[in-house]
Order: C-alpha cells, then sequence, then structure tokens
C-alpha cells in the first residue's frame, strides 16, 4: 500500500508574512489527516520561517529546485545540504516550468535528484509532456525517456525515496486537468518503468499527478490505481482549497 503525497507548490508566490496566516489557518484543517504526507514546496526566501511554523506537525517543507554542486562558485543557486539545514524533507526537481524557461535537461535532473538523496532529502521528480507532443502522440514515449534519463543516477537501494509527479504541461495553470482515465494511463506507464528499472521498490514508488488539481477534481483523480498524490500549484495558495484537497477522501461528488 504507498502511502499518498499531497504536495502544495507555491511556486514565485507569497512573502514572509503569508506565511504564518497560511499555516494558522491550513494546519488545524489538516489535523484530521493521518494517513497521508503532506508537503509545502515554498521559495527558498520563505522555507526557514515555514519550516518553524510547521514544527511539531507532520507537516514537511520542500525546496523548488536545487544545485546539483555540494557548494562553491554558483552565484545565486542553493545546495542540497542547505535545503537540509532549513529542514527540507522534499525538493522538487524538473519542474516543466525549469525545463522549459530554464532549460533543463534530465541529464542536469538526474543529478540534482541525487544530489538531494546524499543529503537525505527526498526529489520529487517531475516529468510530462507537451499538448504539441501528445496531438503528435508521443506522451508515452516522451515521458518514458524523461523519466529514464532523470532517474539515471537514483542508486536501487534509494529508489523507495523518490516520488515521480506526472504533469502534463498542457495542464499546468491552464485549468484543464487530465481526466482520471488520461492520467492513469499515463501513471500506469511510468510504474511498469518503475518496476522494470528498481524492480519491487519501483511498485512502492508514489506517482503523483500535477495540472490544475481541485478539490473539485482531486477525488476521482485520487480513485485511479497507479495515482498516489497530487502536485497542487495554483490552489495551493489558497489553505482552505489545499486543505480540502489534502483531505480529498471527503471530497466525492454526490
Ligand atoms: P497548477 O495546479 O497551477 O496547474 O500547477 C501545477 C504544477 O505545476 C504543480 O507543480
Amino acid at each position: 500500500m504507498r502511502r499518498p503525497i499531497l504536495a502544495a507548490n507555491w511556486k514565485m508566490n507569497l512573502t514572509s508574512a503569508d506565511v504564518s496566516a497560511y499555516t494558522n489557518r491550513f494546519i488545524p484543517l489538516v489535523a484530521d489527516a493521518k494517513d497521508v504526507d503532506i508537503v509545502i514546496a515554498a521559495p527558498f526566501t520563505l522555507l526557514d520561517r515555514l519550516a518553524n511554523e510547521l514544527a511539531g506537525t507532520a507537516i514537511q517543507a520542500a525546496g523548488q529546485n536545487v544545485h546539483p554542486e555540494e557548494s562553491g562558485a554558483f552565484t545565486g543557486e542553493i545546495a542540497a545540504a542547505m535545503l537540509a539545514d532549513m529542514g527540507c524533507a522534499y525538493a522538487i526537481v524538473g519542474h516543466s516550468e525549469r525545463r522549459a524557461l530554464f532549460g533543463e535537461s534530465s541529464a542536469f535532473v538526474a543529478k540534482k535528484a541525487s544530489a538531494l538523496l546524499r543529503c537525505e532529502i527526498r526529489p520529487i521528480v517531475c516529468v510530462g509532456e507537451t499538448l504539441q507532443q501528445r496531438d503528435a502522440g508521443r506522451a508515452l514515449e516522451v515521458v518514458e525517456t524523461q523519466l529514464r534519463e532523470s532517474l539515471a543516477e537514483i542508486p536501487g537501494e534509494q529508489a523507495e525515496q523518490v516520488v515521480v509527479a506526472y504533469e502534463p504541461v498542457w495542464a499546468i495553470g491552464t485549468g484543464r486537468t487530465a481526466t482520471p482515465e488520461i492520467a492513469q494511463e499515463v501513471h500506469a506507464h511510468i510504474r511498469k518503468q518503475l518496476s522494470a528499472q528498481f524492480g519491487e521498490a519501483g511498485n512502492r514508488i508514489r506517482i503523483q499527478y500535477g495540472g490544475s488539481v481541485k478539490p473539485e477534481t482531486v477525488y476521482d483523480l485520487m480513485n485511479q490505481p497507479d495515482i498516489d498524490g497530487a502536485l497542487v500549484g495554483g490552489a495551493s495558495l489558497d489553505p482552505e482549497a489545499f486543505s480540502r484537497i489534502v483531505l480529498y477522501q471527503n471530497q466525492r461528488n454526490p
């Protein structure tokens, strides 16, 4: 049984004053959510404050990116040990915005993921096709290649630490969630690939769906056999909406 993992990705939003307003509202709303992992990926500048606010709860802070080197002349970058120092348990790598806007390759993402594992941070490795690739019938092939290259440096014994996030680019920030069936088709493909690479451990790796997830859509997505969580952008900026996503079991449509 894979433990569900619901993660907020705040992207480049919010400032320090917003953090306690958010956590003061969010923490009590999810107090009853015992059987899920809850993660908030915040901008680097907010991590210290966020981790402090989350102390004593089971909610974990995450980075949104990392640089693969341990230290050195990399102006503007953040190392895995620095995220660990801020209390991060997870970090996102290979988000489509980083791949598209900052030219990050899967080989670079692979280095980031292994740098995180060396610091005992769990990587959330994102993959996903563009609309053009989907329309050309290449969705599975694109995701497969991204995944193979992005996980190329994960040692088998650490495979279970990894979380994979399938985020179709055409569904991010567009209000257009993939249907549960479309998402499941890709998740099943990812699962097969994880099992081929990591054996039994591949079956225990959690695969999140991301792309316009909302309280209204989360239940049916989570009900699919290979969807083990959600990575939520826009809706996660509202603590009430994100709490309903965390409590997805209560969101079943009548
Ligand atoms: P939205 O939920 O805003 O579509 O963003 C998804 C995403 O990119 C999460 O990483």
